[in-house]
């Protein structure tokens, strides 16, 4: 009897498949034998919690869209009959909203973990800048998603961010008037924001996040102490320090998805728009272009930005501001130039000034929350000073510990 006879039906399939599209080649290559250090903590169930919530935005989506019409007459009522009638509509619709800014916090805890670790370093620089990628396309993707219920805020918000694009010298005006479709927001500009937000964007970052995974299998996962764990391999080749993926670290995952679906769940069944930090009060009226929202600001997870762009009094220049600081991010592999990549081996300087980043961040998001008031204001102008000032610093501080090796001792191995 050949090999082939003695399996069972399912090891004669996948033998079958196997010799037309390499799906055991892949499961090893990406799972079974992908060998990622063994000291992975807390701070690395973030990435495949960010997988967990694009996925749950790409499936609630679906059938969020089977109910809707992006119809300025019609949208607003739809997401309350999806709220009333819709069986279980009320639970896709949450899982859709409290879902976006949860997906924003896992992402944002994702990145920090990236700054504690040096993970954006070499030779991960392409993983961080598209990574970096996928986070301003997730920006855009909520924006364009805030706008379909046409409730007032998401009116007045979309009439702010696309009134942005005026700045541009010379050309403004007539950007403004591209991107809306129509010169003010309207059905057009409603229609034109559903298509990217239900096809073109998420389809893009499917494919900027394939990208970030095989980016990152090409040359490995980065680790709480930084260390490349290929120096030290064992007679087949296998790294001393490390572990297969599958099933130490698929069960690991597993466990970090559970605690986050009770937390996720909770806050859905519980609080699910948080007080109006997931869900604006404004945005339970309907759009109406004759009435503005009382203070107008977007969710929680663009108000950095938000303040930034309010603390500076020029438009032109608060724009710049704003954006600058997000490209500044995209380039911080090359202003980091250290050859310590994780904070632990960092001496008191960087640790202060990157204390100092995390407050001005989280400072600058409350900040973009609130009215505006003279002292916060003056508040934003020094966060924003602040936010900028660790790049300024890092750039400065990472090549004087480069050329005085001012850092702890570097282990060759792992620590835990
Ligand atoms: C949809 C959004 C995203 C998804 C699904 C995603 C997914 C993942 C996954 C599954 C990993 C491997 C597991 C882990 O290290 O936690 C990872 C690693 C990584 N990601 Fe992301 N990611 C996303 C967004 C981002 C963003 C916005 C950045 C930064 C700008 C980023 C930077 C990184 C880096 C630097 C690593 C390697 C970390 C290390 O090895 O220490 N990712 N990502």
């Amino acid at each position: 009897m050949g090999k082939a006879a003695s399996k069972n039906v399912a090891g004669r399939f996948l033998d079958w498949m196997d010799e037309r599209l390499p799906v055991t080649e892949f499961w090893n290559k990406h799972l079974a034998q992908y060998y990622a250090p063994k000291n992975f903590n807390f701070w690395y169930f973030f990435g495949s919690l960010a997988l967990l919530m694009l996925v749950n935005q790409i499936v609630t989506g679906i059938w969020l869209a089977m109910h809707y019409k992006p119809d300025a007459k019609q949208a607003f009522g739809l997401i309350e009959y999806i709220m009333r009638d819709v069986p279980w509509g009320w639970l896709l619709r949450y899982l859709h909203t409290t879902g976006a800014s949860m997906f924003f916090v896992v992402v944002y805890l994702h990145m920090f973990r990236g700054l504690l670790y040096g993970s954006y370093k070499k030779p991960r620089e392409l993983v961080w800048v598209i990574g970096m990628f996928i986070y301003v396309a997730l920006m855009a993707e909520a924006f364009m998603g805030y706008v379909l219920p046409w409730g007032n805020m998401s009116y007045w918000g979309a009439k702010v961010i696309t009134s942005l694009f005026g700045v541009v010298p010379g050309y403004g005006e007539q950007i403004v008037e591209w991107v809306r479709g129509d010169y003010l927001i309207s059905d057009a500009t409603l229609n034109r924001f559903f298509a990217l937000h239900v096809v073109l964007v998420p389809f893009i970052l499917v494919f900027l996040v394939i990208l970030h995974l095989a980016a990152l299998h090409q040359v490995g996962s980065n680790n709480p102490d930084g260390i490349d764990i290929k120096k030290h391999k064992d007679e087949n080749g296998k790294p001393l320090d490390g572990i297969p993926f599958h099933p130490y670290y698929t069960v690991k995952d597993i466990f970090g998805v559970g605690f986050f679906l009770i937390i996720f769940m909770g806050i859905i069944l519980l609080k699910p728009d948080l007080g109006g930090l997931f869900l604006e009060h404004d945005n339970y009226v309907p759009a109406n272009p004759m009435v503005t929202p009382e203070h107008i600001k977007p969710v929680w997870y663009f108000t950095p930005f938000y303040a930034m762009l309010r603390a500076i009094p020029d438009p032109l220049w608060g724009a710049v501001v704003m954006f600058s600081a997000i490209i500044v991010l995209f380039l911080l592999p090359w202003i980091d130039v250290s050859p310590v990549r994780s904070i632990r081996y960092r001496k008191w300087p960087y640790k202060v000034a990157l204390a100092i980043f995390v407050i001005s961040f989280v400072g600058l998001g409350y900040l973009g929350l609130q009215s505006g008031s003279a002292t916060q204001k003056l508040m934003a102008q020094i966060f924003t000073v602040l936010y900028f000032g660790y790049f300024v610093f890092l750039y400065f501080y990472s090549r004087y510990e480069a050329k005085h090796h001012y850092y702890e001792p570097i282990p060759e191995r792992l620590t835990h």
